[in-house]
């Protein structure tokens, strides 16, 4: 497939970047610099376009079969820059003639119980909720594209390094947790999970979720 790719230098992005590229697709991450690119990138397709550029973006994703976003706010930039770049991100598919989108999202807006999300439990972390916030505003920017195949693919509660142990669990809407409690995913297996519901859409215009 033709996968075009923002925020593909990011802890999360680059991961998605070499699981696409080592499955045989062709990835155009899209970068605001191309000066200093992470290893994972080998491979890809380089286009330097600003998120502040919508023409600039929609161009370089014209032609793909879907638009992947695994952007998130640089330190120093406001956690609702996240719905800002929701919006511009679905401007930029509509210009370019693409349906599908499918974004990283946040756990926060996951439920814990029928009509409770994560972010609005009592012990959800304070140094996180701005960007929990952020991306619940987001995801209400995609739920009003009636007119894309989005999906809002949130990691589980924690992500970080680890293994590809190429199993994992994934469902719509709920908070995934294993028998201890702990949300969890490894970067490969999320990028794993991510690449196969744009190789075969199971969540389209849903939120969903992966974890152990
Ligand atoms: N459990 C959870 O819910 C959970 C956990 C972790 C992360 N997340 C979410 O996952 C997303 C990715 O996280 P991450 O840890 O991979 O983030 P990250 O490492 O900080 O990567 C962010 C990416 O966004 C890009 N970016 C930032 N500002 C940009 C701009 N103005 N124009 C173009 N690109 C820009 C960065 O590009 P540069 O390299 O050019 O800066 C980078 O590629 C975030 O939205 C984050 O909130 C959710």
């Amino acid at each position: 497939m033709q996968i075009a790719l923002v925020g593909a230098t990011g802890k999360i992005g680059r991961q998605i970047a070499r699981t696409a590229l080592d499955r045989g697709h062709a990835v155009t991450a899209i970068v605001r610099s191309d000066a200093a690119l992470p290893a994972e990138l080998d491979g890809a397709r380089i286009v330097v376009a600003g998120l502040d550029d919508g023409q600039a973006l929609a161009a370089a994703a014209r032609g793909h079969d879907v638009l992947a976003s695994a952007y998130g706010p640089a330190p120093g930039t406001p956690a609702d820059s996240v719905a800002t770049v929701a919006g511009t991100l679905i401007a930029a598919a509509r210009a370019a003639g693409i349906r599908r989108l499918v974004a990283v999202g946040g756990a926060g807006s996951l439920e814990v119980a029928p009509g409770l999300q994560l972010v609005d439990t009592p012990d959800f972390p304070e140094a996180y909720k701005p960007y929990a916030l952020a991306h619940r505003e987001a995801l209400k920017v995609f739920q009003a594209a009636d007119d894309l195949d989005w999906t809002f693919y949130s990691p589980a509660a924690e992500i970080g390094p680890g293994e590809a142990r190429g199993t994992f669990r994934t469902a719509a809407r709920t908070l995934l947790a294993d028998a201890q409690g702990h949300s969890r995913i490894s970067y490969p297996d999320y990028a794993a999970a991510f690449v196969d519901e744009i190789e075969r859409p199971q969540f389209v215009r849903q939120i969903a979720t992966v974890a152990y």
